[in-house]
């Protein structure tokens, strides 16, 4: 019998190897009680978070909280259904509702996870004989939508709007071609040049999707992301997004204004083939929705968090993913995996949580410390993480 677990020996290998050097393990930490948006208790000690996507703060907001305890008690603890079946409830309704309004779009689908709303709508709208024209740095969700849809893929090289145009001028003027982009990107939080990259794709007359998950709620005047803020929104053909960063829940969503849209409901299959999210979390992304629409103090104090952080850090001498901030994802490039885990750690005894990124998930192989602030976090707290750093990265070596 062939062992079909021998593909992994390498990995098993390399963490085998990691743990032995006496480092914790990075990818099995415990939350064992959670305070506020900014603060956890992790092996026994209060920590800052700076790991969470919890860009706006909102899991701990007053009314978000009533809003699931409330459907929670009206309408029980799961749907048991899929949303074409017995799972569509009023709540999910109300859910789409908000994003319409939130966007000022005609047409909002609300899936389980953002991961299944690139899924879905990649795989169903580009398929045989079409072409997914991506940013060679795009998630995981987004490659794995064009694997199941079987268009043709083809990648074109980090945020270069020359390759994009490139890559389309080789394509078969009359093939369904649909450009896949993304607001930030989660590894370096840089933000894409989306106004230059739609309109080399609409002259190409290609479809555009951009995934904001990491811009909605915070970034563009109503926070409706990176497109809104470089005035292309209406250029936009669908727009994906989450409910697990700023909105501070679980789910994903598609918007748009096509026409046809709504045809959607019955031919996506992650949408249709599995079970709708729970009453309670729906109810909780309305109102934590609803309320980012007034949000524009709280994305004004991310913003400056954002830049004290980035400012105080590379004052520190720490190599950042950008030379500004771009985003309220600050990534810190370490030397190699090793020095990586044990900065991480050396962080975590410090109270401090980042995440730990490394390859195949980093563009060019990079061990990264992604920091994501937080709308919640106080401008003393930024002061006290530059101060963990400091410490943390002087006791690692990082820094001098
Ligand atoms: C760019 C991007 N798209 C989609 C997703 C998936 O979102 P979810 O956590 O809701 O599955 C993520 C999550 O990290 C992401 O970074």
């Amino acid at each position: 019998m062939t062992d079909l677990f021998s593909k992994f020996d390498p990995l098993i290998q390399q963490r085998e190897t990691l743990l032995a050097t006496g480092v914790t393990d990075p990818y099995n930490l415990v939350m064992e009680k959670v305070i506020s948006p900014t603060v956890a208790i992790c092996n026994g000690r209060e920590t800052i978070l700076l790991g969470t996507y919890n860009y706006m703060g909102m899991t701990f907001d007053e009314d978000v909280i009533a809003a699931g305890k409330d459907a929670l008690d009206k309408f029980g603890s799961g749907t048991t259904g899929s949303r074409v079946l017995n799972g569509t409830y009023q709540g999910h309704k109300e859910c789409e509702e908000a994003l319409k309004e939130f966007y000022a779009m005609d047409h909002a689908m609300v899936f389980s996870t953002g991961y299944q709303a690139n899924l879905g709508i990649i795989s169903t709208i580009a398929g045989k004989g079409d072409y997914v024209i991506l940013d060679i740095d795009s998630h995981a969700s987004i490659y794995d939508g064009c694997k199941m849809g079987d268009a043709e893929i083809v990648a074109f090289r980090h945020n270069d709007v020359d390759a994009l145009e490139k890559r389309l001028k080789r394509l078969p003027a009359d093939a369904g071609k649909l450009v896949v982009l993304e607001g930030v990107y989660s590894m370096l939080g840089d933000v894409a040049p989306l106004k230059e990259m739609i309109r080399v794709s609409k002259e190409a007359s290609a479809m555009v999707l951009v995934d904001e998950a990491h811009s909605m709620g915070f970034i563009g005047e109503n926070g409706r992301g990176v497109a809104e803020a470089q005035g292309v929104l209406d250029d936009v053909d669908f727009v994906i997004g989450t409910f697990s960063k700023s909105v501070g829940t679980v789910g994903g969503f598609c918007v748009s204004n096509h026409p046809k849209f709504e045809i959607m409901r019955l031919v996506c299959r992650p949408y249709v083939f599995t079970a709708s999210l729970p009453p309670s979390v729906v109810a909780t992304a309305a109102t934590s929705i609803r309320k980012l629409m007034h949000g524009s103090n709280k994305r004004a104090h991310l913003w400056e968090n954002s830049k004290v952080l980035h400012k105080g850090l590379r004052d520190l001498g720490f190599q950042l993913g950008t030379d500004e901030p771009q985003s309220a994802i600050i990534a810190v490039i370490m030397p190699d995996l090793e020095q990586g885990a044990m900065m991480w750690e050396a962080l975590l005894e410090e109270g401090l949580y980042v995440n730990l990124a490394r390859p195949p998930a980093t563009p060019a192989g990079m061990t990264l410390l992604r920091c994501s602030l937080c709308a919640e976090h106080s401008i003393e707290q930024v002061g006290e993480i530059l101060g963990r750093f400091e410490r943390a990265g002087k006791r690692v070596g990082i820094i001098g």
